[in-house]
């Protein structure tokens, strides 16, 4: 039995998919016993009931405030008893009712070279910027939005008259790639969330996570 993880999503899920088959993987230490999301008609929902995960869906609207939808959010997930949270495109901001209890457990993908650009639109706004690469970065979660200590960072090239619609394509390709690498580190007991961030075998990770090579990245 591998380590019980948690999937938040709120639409495509194609970061979802990816943990999907990388659970299929022989050496993989984590299984999705859960997928959980805010929307109804996310397709992500689907691409878990196809996979045979159990699903559940819960509405932000029925609620009067973040914390009421945080607090049946939380005992939602805690029922599954995951080891892991993850958060794949989950488009609610969270409040201490719900980032607390799962404090050092959970991990988001934002799609930028944190700490440039939280939020949203962050591809327009690296090529408004005139940025040189854009990228997409996975976190351990904190009350702070996107703030999280960096566990790894994919960075791409921003080529010449790139829509954000391109670059987050091949951002996408990235983000599939390291997103299930983290939770491996995670499941085998190598990362985990330390005083002053980041800690994968016992070492302090760099202030924007490992830094992972990507086919132009100039990196061996
Ligand atoms: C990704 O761009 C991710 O970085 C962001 O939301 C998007 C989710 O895409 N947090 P998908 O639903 O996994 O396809």
């Amino acid at each position: 039995m591998g380590a019980r993880i948690v999937v938040l999503i709120s639409g495509s899920g194609s970061n979802l998919q990816a943990f999907i088959d990388a659970a299929e993987g022989p050496d993989c230490a984590f299984e999705i016993s859960a997928v959980i999301s805010n929307k109804a008609d996310a397709f992500g929902l689907e691409r878990a009931r196809r996979a045979g995960i159990a699903t559940a869906h819960i509405d932000h609207r029925q609620f009067p405030d973040r914390e009421s939808f945080d607090a049946e959010l939380r005992d939602c997930v805690a029922g599954f008893s995951p080891d892991l949270v993850i958060l794949a495109g989950f488009m609610r901001i969270l409040t201490p009712v719900f980032v607390g209890p799962f404090e050092g457990k959970m991990l988001n993908i934002h799609p930028s070279l944190l700490p440039k650009y939280p939020g949203l639109n962050t591809h327009q706004r690296a090529i408004d910027a005139g940025d040189q690469r854009a990228g997409a970065t996975v976190h351990f979660v904190s009350q702070e939005l996107d703030g999280g200590p960096p566990v790894i960072q994919a960075s791409v090239a921003i080529k010449e008259n790139d829509s954000a619609d391109d670059l987050a394509k091949r951002v996408l390709e990235q983000e599939h790639r390291i997103y299930p690498l983290a939770a491996q580190w995670f499941a085998e007991g190598r990362l985990r969330l330390g005083e002053q961030g980041a800690l994968l075998d016992g070492e302090a990770l760099p202030a924007t996570g490992v830094a992972y090579s990507t086919a132009d990245s100039g990196q061996p």
